[in-house]
């Protein structure tokens, strides 16, 4: 038995994550596993109605009585500064020490990209981006707030240990997944100490896997590579900060937000997966926000679980949206998010269907 929490949070989050629920019900219907989930309350209204965004028991019972988590998106106007977005989401990280975050971007109908280059080529992007440290790190202050002579300090936290352990992750992947390359990406002429570190580290993890090439980039020159040969780089691995920025546009150039998943991991403890997306305030209630993101989480999670066979349907069914336009308008269709979700729900059932016989 499978047990997993679900946070739908702010704006599109319960929109989406209705859908990705849909899918789950079908799975946990037809498939061989037995799932079973809670909702979890937490999110703006939460936090506006009690005060409190998420309590040191509410951290326990996320990490001791679940195998994974699923969240929808956190974030809301009525909330300025979005505190609770940032006890909640990164508190897991850090709490749970989910020190990967696994993004993964792939070109499925090159139409979507807004590349000319995406046409003939097939963009398949991992990013493991580092998940508890550099800026997210929570390290620094504030001195003379809101007078002219303010000052503002946000350190820039990199352990020896938390990049070696997101660096082995990418390359034991690479190696697994069978890809030729992986990129790093830092930006050590300006920041020689960080940089450091990471170039120091990489040497000892290259060493154990002398069959793959790596790449060694600036994150300005990445930015431009990645939208000039959108298929050149296979696994990217980097820090928090450059790789929460690297995913969003690998998420618009492979046809938005709308399609990006993504897994926060500790790998063999715990995970929370979500839609690369936030909230999305202007897309909230309207029926329009993609639930794609969300449902390929639902894949990244059974992936997690060890059941590759009904993962395989999700991302199959999704794909098959695709091609046959049963899209929202983010893609050009004219689809609502429940009846897409509706639609993909139907097409995993049938799937498995085919698989049972
Ligand atoms: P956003 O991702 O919510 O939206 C950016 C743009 O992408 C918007 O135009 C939006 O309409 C579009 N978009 C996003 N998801 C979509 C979907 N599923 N289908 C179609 N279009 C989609 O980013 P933002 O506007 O910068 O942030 C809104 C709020 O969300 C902020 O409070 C932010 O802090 C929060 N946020 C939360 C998370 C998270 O919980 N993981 C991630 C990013 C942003
Ligand atoms: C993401 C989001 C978060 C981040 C925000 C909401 C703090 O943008 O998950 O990509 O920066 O990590
Ligand atoms: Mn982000």
């Amino acid at each position: 038995m499978a047990r997993i929490a679900l946070i739908p949070g702010d704006g599109i989050g319960p929109e989406v994550i209705r859908e990705a629920e849909r899918v789950l019900l079908v799975i946990a219907d037809l498939g061989d596993l037995s799932l079973e989930w809670d909702r979890w309350a937490l999110g703006a209204d939460h936090f506006l109605e009690t005060g409190s965004t998420i309590t040191e028991g509410e951290f326990r019972r996320l990490e001791e009585d679940y195998d994974a988590i699923l969240l929808g998106a956190l974030g809301d106007p009525r909330v300025p500064g979005n505190q609770h977005a940032r006890d909640i989401l990164l508190g897991l990280r850090v709490r749970l020490d989910l020190f990967v975050n696994y993004r993964p971007c792939r070109v499925v109908r090159p139409e979507h990209s807004p590349l000319k280059a995406a046409e003939g080529s097939r963009m398949d992007l991992h990013i493991f981006r580092e998940n508890t440290e550099g800026i997210y790190g929570g390290v620094g202050g504030s001195l003379k707030t809101g007078t002219p002579d303010e000052v503002a300090i946000q350190e820039d936290i990199n352990t020896r240990k938390g990049v070696e352990r997101i660096l082995r992750a990418a390359f034991e992947f690479a190696e697994r997944e069978g890809r030729r390359r992986i990129t790093v990406v830092d930006k050590a002429n300006a920041m020689p100490f960080a940089g450091g570190l990471w170039r120091r580290t990489l040497e000892a993890v290259r060493s154990d896997h002398p069959g793959l090439e790596v790449e060694l980039m600036y994150v300005d020159a990445m930015v431009m590579d990645m939208v000039r040969r959108p298929d050149h780089h296979e696994v990217v691995v980097t820090s928090n900060l450059f790789g929460d920025i690297l995913s969003d546009l690998a998420a618009a150039l492979v046809g938005g937000l709308g399609l990006a998943p993504s897994a926060n991991l500790h790998p063999g403890r715990h995970a929370l997966f979500e839609p690369v997306h936030g909230s999305a305030p202007d897309l909230a209630g309207s029926d329009q926000a993609n639930p794609m993101a969300a449902i390929l989480c639902v894949a990244l999670l059974l992936t997690h679980l060890g059941e590759w066979g009904p993962a395989r349907a999700v991302r199959a069914a999704v794909e098959a949206a695709m091609e046959e336009g049963v899209v929202t308008p983010d893609l050009g269709g004219t689809g609502g998010t429940g009846e897409v979700g509706e639609w993909i729900a139907e097409r995993v059932a049938n799937l498995l269907e085919e698989a049972h016989g």
